[in-house]
């Protein structure tokens, strides 16, 4: 997977670059990630990337102009890998909302330009000319897009095949299969009078799935019912659902 960010704090993406399992990644060369500064882009002697927004009202609105040069060497850059299937992706509020269902959506492109916006915003005619999609992480606001495409990044990352040390925790986490984690416990046997549950223990590996997906259910219908409607369950699932 190939990521070109367009950014004005390139070294925040150390967080994802230089360690676990996005760092091993990269290392590895599964993931491909360069950062784009629009400073290096601007034509005038302060460098400016911003300016105050037409109209009035408080804080400054990033410029097209050095975006829409980031962004065009960004897509040389991915036409010279021979990467057709790039879209440039806006992290903004206003966009979709990012879920396990919009990750795997992503998932089948070779690559993409990850647009962070900082202070009000962008221009208006940059995201209509050059932005193919909006998403967000989550209806709060932040005060750029960089955390929100970071952890677009790691969802998308962690969901490649072989990047995960056991591929089978990708598959078993929330949300994978439509339900909540199941809990996890590991040494010593008690803790602060607290017990690992006996059929952890049993070595009975039918039994300890069957335990493991019935928690999972009582944990989803408690916490996240609505995520209940849409779970596709096994014949198996259905009749440890039914005993
Ligand atoms: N930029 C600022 N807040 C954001 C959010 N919640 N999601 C994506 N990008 C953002």
């Amino acid at each position: 997977m190939w990521f070109a960010i367009i950014t004005l704090f390139p070294d925040m993406f150390a967080a994802v670059r230089d360690f676990g399992i996005t760092g091993r990644a990269i290392a590895r060369g599964q993931v491909s990630v360069t950062c784009l500064n629009p400073r290096d882009y601007t034509h005038d002697a302060y460098r400016r990337v911003d300016e105050r927004p037409f109209g009035g009202g408080p804080g400054m609105v990033m410029l097209a102009e050095p975006l829409a040069d980031a962004i065009n060497h960004a897509k040389a850059l991915a036409a010279e890998q021979g990467l057709m299937n790039v879209p440039v992706v806006y992290l903004s509020p206003q966009g979709r909302k990012l879920d396990e269902t919009g990750v795997k959506a992503l998932q089948h492109y070779d690559g993409m330009i990850l647009l962070c916006g900082r202070y009000e915003g962008i221009d208006e005619r940059l995201i209509q000319l050059y932005v193919d999609q909006e998403w967000s992480i989550g209806d709060y606001v932040l005060t750029g897009g960089e955390l929100p495409a970071m952890v677009l990044m790691d969802s998308m990352i962690r969901r490649i095949p072989d990047v995960m040390g056991d591929n089978a925790s990708a598959e078993q986490d929330s949300f994978v299969d439509g339900l909540l984690d199941c809990p996890h416990y590991t040494r010593p046997d008690t803790f602060q009078g607290l017990d690992v549950p006996d059929v952890l223990k049993s070595g009975h590996h039918l039994e300890i799935e069957k335990w493991r997906f019935l928690q999972s259910v009582t944990r989803t219908k408690a916490r996240r019912p609505e995520l209940f409607k849409d779970v596709t369950l096994s014949k198996q699932q259905q009749k440890w659902l039914n005993e």
